[in-house]
């Protein structure tokens, strides 16, 4: 009775064998690229399967406090400061943006992901953007669910928003070399579309970088493209266009890496009603050439770019970036409740929210507080 069963048994796992082998080999012939990694120049699919829009949390309300609006000088009643008073005759103070509610509305695309340093860049870019009238944010989390933390800080700012949940697709994950920010900026894409979002200015500027505020200004009023320096990128610490009698006529970057648009993610800008006589325009997953690859999507030619920041002279953004390092864990051998009878158990509730630290029974460095200049153990404070 053993015999045949066994024989049957074996066929079949030799059959499962063959039958794996084989898949294994189509895998490979259909998808060469899942086996290259980190190759610059290897294509990467544009379009992909079951893309879907999650929107976590969304407000068109402006309840910004208007620091742009209302405003005006006469409305300052305090004495000026000597040195007020010699900085007015040198130049009059500039006038608040005056807003009548008509003027393009800029969608500013960042791209974020959940990392220590996460909540401290929202907060400086959020800052950043409630001094910009007529903006839509729209903050593209790599992530798979919605983050409420996140969401807690963004809401905060009063900005009109939108935040989506785009992760990563998880074949490139863990690439050394993976396309950042791309399935975001794509979702950003199609929430434009989806929404049919045809008048404005699609920006898409990292939550990361620096953004001076003249940037909106010059970018608002883009007919097709605009394009401006973008400074500490590479080799040369900028990379901007070559602008000759009002015109771009070339690049200066220090990586070409044969791109026909050797710009920076933060150096354009695109009218939507551009945007929108290509449908199909997107971002592939291709680090290094995102930007290119985008610009060539959207059938730019260079007499279609608009030179900003004076003709290209001056830098309205930075490509600063922030060190990032492990979140560290801190040992903290006692029950954790005790800790509520002083401010750190909020306080550390808050920061392992936000993934800034991790506290633990076992591990870690041990905590210890100070008291009158000498180290005193936690339990110190319960004794
Ligand atoms: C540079 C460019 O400035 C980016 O616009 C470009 O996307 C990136 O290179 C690239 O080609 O991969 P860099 O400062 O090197 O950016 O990269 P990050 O700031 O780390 O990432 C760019 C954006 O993607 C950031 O807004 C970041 O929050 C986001 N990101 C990064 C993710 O969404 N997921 C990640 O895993 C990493
Ligand atoms: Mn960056």
């Amino acid at each position: 009775m053993g015999g045949p069963r066994t024989s049957i048994f074996l066929r079949q796992k030799k059959f499962q064998f063959v039958l794996v082998a084989a898949v294994v080999v189509f895998l490979i012939v259909l998808f060469p690229n899942l086996y290259d990694s980190e190759d610059y120049e290897k294509e990467y699919p544009l379009l992909l399967e079951n893309e879907q829009l999650v929107i976590c949390y969304e407000s068109n309300v402006d309840s910004r406090k208007a620091l742009y609006a209302a405003t005006t000088l006469s409305d300052v009643t305090d004495e000026p400061s000597t040195t007020q008073r010699n900085h007015r005759q040198q130049a009059p103070q500039q006038q608040p943006q005056q807003v009548n509610g008509t003027e393009p509305v800029i969608y500013f695309v960042t791209p974020t992901y959940p990392r220590r340093e996460q909540i401290a860049e929202i907060i400086r870019l959020g800052q950043t953007l409630m001094h910009v009238p007529r903006l839509h944010w729209i903050v593209a989390d790599d992530t798979n669910s919605c983050s409420e933390v996140l969401n807690s800080h963004i809401r905060k700012f009063g900005i009109p928003y939108t935040q989506l949940a785009s992760p990563m697709p998880t074949m490139y994950r863990g690439r050394k070399n993976a396309p950042r920010g791309v399935a975001n900026r794509r979702a950003a894409l199609n929430w434009i579309r989806q929404n049919q979002k045809k008048t404005g200015v699609l920006y898409f500027g990292d939550d990361d970088n620096t953004f001076d505020l003249k940037l909106f200004s010059e970018i608002r009023y883009t007919k097709k493209v605009s394009m401006f320096p973008v400074g500490l990128i590479g080799d040369y610490g900028i990379s901007s266009p070559i602008v000759r009698n009002g015109r771009v006529e070339g690049f200066f970057d220090s990586w070409p890496a044969k791109r026909k648009w050797p710009v920076d993610m933060a150096g354009f800008a695109v009218s939507l009603e551009y945007l929108a006589l290509s449908p199909n325009a997107t971002m592939p997953f291709k680090a290094g050439y995102e930007e290119d690859e985008f610009l060539k999507s959207i059938g730019l030619k260079l007499e279609d770019i608009e030179p900003k920041a004076r003709n290209c002279t001056e830098i309205l953004v930075w490509h600063t970036q922030t060190k990032s390092s492990k979140s560290p864990t801190v040992r903290i051998s006692m029950d954790r409740q005790k800790l509520d009878k002083l401010n750190l158990g909020a306080l550390l509730r808050r920061l392992e929210s936000m993934g800034v630290n991790h506290i633990s029974e076992s591990e870690g460095t041990t905590a210890q507080a100070i008291v009158n200049g000498s180290v005193k153990p936690f339990s110190f404070w319960f004794s």
